[in-house]
């Protein structure tokens, strides 16, 4: 089944830039840069990867980014992921981006997006992998922050394909950035937002994503399943769900493998995808083994997770078809 999956044509969506960031990169990147880490070693800094919740990784994440600094920084960042992608048949990426996690520090979100989209283009000449960039919104700041930073975004429209949502969830709601994801939809970005698993009101908070902000699409969702009424909505508009099931177990009690299951037999467009494989161990390749493993998946059911991932990229309908 490895081979099988090995061998698979795969598409990744729920990917952060920021979270492909391993050990051996940050140290060189520090070094270019002349930072000191406080790690002398990959194992080191490996076993300072101590969280349980989200708050717990998302204060490693953040802080695992101050190397990031200059074009270049990105572009290998990038370029990394991108070839790591390619090696495990990964045709296709919408890959997430968080500029605030990077203009807060004073690094200017032109140096961010010129680095990731020269990746792009390379990657895709160099290994074959296409990509797409999701412009993200750091949730725990204000409103206006974000507002800011889709203005800031709007010279480079044609490099970015739609904005999501994330960072940490508690007491910070979909509504929030109700006005935010208006304007987005009114300048032609697409429009998605991480509900993470088991937070504070997390059917309330995906139901104000599908009803009131009108989403193209779901990060996680896992917790809709508690709600009958919310996954017929969710089907009704045919949206995607990102799921990401090593990340699950990190940031959870379990991979959440039951919700996976019963996501495939209502017949919902699950996708498996794996959010930050730097720190939860696991691209796109050892999810779905991991996944394949605890539900015994089928070759069929296999290839309904990609063809479900291929029908819900934001590609072109034709460039779609020629992946299914
Ligand atoms: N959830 C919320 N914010 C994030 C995540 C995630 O899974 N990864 C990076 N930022
Ligand atoms: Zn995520």
């Amino acid at each position: 089944m490895k081979d099988f999956i090995a061998g698979l044509p795969k598409c990744e969506l729920h990917l952060h830039i920021e979270g492909t960031l391993e050990p051996e990169l940050k140290f060189e990147l520090a070094k270019r840069n002349n930072l000191d880490l406080p790690y002398t070693t990959v194992e080191d800094m490996r076993a300072a990867y101590d969280f349980d919740d989200l708050p717990s990784f998302l204060s490693v994440y953040y802080e695992g980014m101050n190397v990031l600094l200059a074009e270049p920084d990105f572009y290998d960042l990038a370029m990394a992921y991108l070839r790591k992608a390619a090696s495990q048949n990964v045709r296709y990426a919408e890959i997430f981006f968080d500029p605030q996690a990077h203009t807060s520090r004073g690094v200017p979100f032109d140096i961010v997006i010129r680095g990731l989209r020269r990746a792009l283009l390379d990657a895709e000449r160099q290994f074959g992998v296409r990509a797409q960039l999701i412009m993200c919104f750091l949730r725990d700041f204000q409103a206006e922050y974000a507002m800011a930073t889709l203005l800031e975004s709007l010279p480079y429209r044609e490099w970015i394909a739609g904005v999501g949502l994330d960072s940490d969830e508690k007491g910070n709601p979909p509504a929030k950035f109700a006005a935010v994801f208006a304007r987005a939809r009114e300048e032609g970005y697409l429009l998605t937002m991480h509900c993470d698993v088991d937070q504070e009101n997390s059917t309330k908070h995906i139901r104000q994503c599908v009803e009131e902000i009108g989403v193209n699409r779901i990060d996680h969702g896992v917790n809709a399943l508690e709600d009958p009424a919310l996954v017929e909505a969710i089907k009704e508009r045919g949206l995607g769900l990102t799921v990401c099931p090593i990340s699950n177990g990190y940031v959870t009690d379990s991979m959440k493998a039951d919700a996976i299951r019963r996501m495939l037999d209502l017949d919902l467009r699950v996708t498996i995808n794996s959010d930050d494989p730097a720190y939860f161990p696991g691209y796109v390749q050892e999810n779905l083994v991991a996944i394949q493993e605890a539900l015994d998946l089928s070759r069929e059911e296999l290839v309904r997770l990609q063809r479900n991932a291929f029908e819900i990229t934001w590609l072109p309908r034709q460039v779609k078809d020629a992946y299914l």
